[in-house]
């Protein structure tokens, strides 16, 4: 696989493959007691530009399981809020550390990182894109369904950061995928540029919650304003008024179907509170593997199997 994780779109199917199958065995060696320092003395360091609680606990307590060590450093606190440039970072960093972890805003940032970086770069979530959450989400899929390719996935709401990555990760995996959201809040353009070439499965671009849901096994939705964007909420709660995954959507999905979020949730926005509870376990069951996807990534990254 590539030397970072920077977004899907540099991923192969055979490389989430390979990711997916170490997250299986490590998930199933951590509940079993079986030792996995695969890190055994490394150091991650992890920058974040933005709020987590979900990203944070699992790199820090996946790279401490692994037997490494997670530095964490927020903008705040590091020189990166006094304005020292990410190219000097990078540099530093790779002195001291065996990976960078970064959580930020422009996607340009993380791939800059990566080019001045001597280490292996992970995407913790940028504007354009949530890879570990993704993978994390499909390693959940998998476990619920057995198999990704052939499912049908739908995502309603923003065309944000996770829709980019959802879409990007289902066709890789050979999934169709429907995405409903307002014409204004699209995903972007180089996520439908690589839909535009993919064969084997397809992407359908939508406004109507309905048409994108019949027949779904797998509903995604995600917040309508996303870090950063908190002084449009008024204007999002608007726009997405109807892109929600409530009774009605769900009575219209595939027999079986589950419900996947990458939380923090709002409900009575984008999920209603009832169909959230309904389908809690298979929501935190995507929480919990993001701990075993980054564990992989990590390990295929920074150690040896
Ligand atoms: N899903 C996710 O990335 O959660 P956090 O923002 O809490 O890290
Ligand atoms: N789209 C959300 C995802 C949070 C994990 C955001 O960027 O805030």
């Amino acid at each position: 696989m590539t030397r970072h994780l920077l977004k899907l779109l540099d991923l192969s199917r055979e490389d989430i493959s390979e990711i997916l199958d170490l997250a299986d065995q490590l998930k199933y060696n951590l509940k079993n007691g079986i030792k996995h320092d695969l890190l055994s003395g490394k150091t991650l360091a992890m920058i974040f530009e933005k709020n987590s609680t979900r990203t944070r606990v699992s790199f820090e307590t996946g790279i401490y399981q692994l037997g490494g060590y997670g530095v964490f450093l927020s903008s705040t606190e590091s020189q990166l809020g006094r304005g020292e440039p990410i190219r000097d970072t990078a540099r530093v960093l790779s002195r001291y550390c065996d990976g960078i972890m970064i959580r930020t805003y422009e996607q340009e940032k993380v791939e800059e990182l990566a080019k001045y970086s001597t280490v292996p770069v992970i995407n913790g979530l940028s504007d354009f894109c949530h890879p570990c959450q993704v993978l994390a989400d499909l390693m959940t899929i998998r476990e619920r369904m057995t198999r990704l390719e052939g499912l049908k996935v739908c995502y309603i709401g923003d065309g944000n950061n996770m829709a980019n990555s959802i879409i990007v990760g289902c066709l890789k995996c050979g999934m169709d995928i429907s995405v409903a959201c307002p014409s204004d809040y699209s995903p972007h353009r180089t996520v439908l540029d690589f839909a535009s070439t993919v064969t084997d499965a397809k992407l359908t671009l939508t406004e109507n919650v309905e048409e994108a849901t019949a027949g779904a096994d797998v509903l995604f939705t995600d917040v309508w304003a996303s870090m950063g964007q908190e002084k449009d909420a008024e204007t999002r709660r608007k726009a997405f008024r109807g892109y929600q995954i409530n009774a009605e959507v769900m009575a219209l999905a595939a027999p079986g179907a589950i419900v996947q979020h990458c939380l923090p949730a709002h409900r009575g926005e984008e999920i209603t509170d009832e169909v959230f509870e309904a389908y809690a376990d298979a929501i935190f069951d995507e929480a919990e593997n993001r701990l075993h996807a980054q564990k992989a990534v990590m390990a295929l990254l920074i150690g040896k199997k």
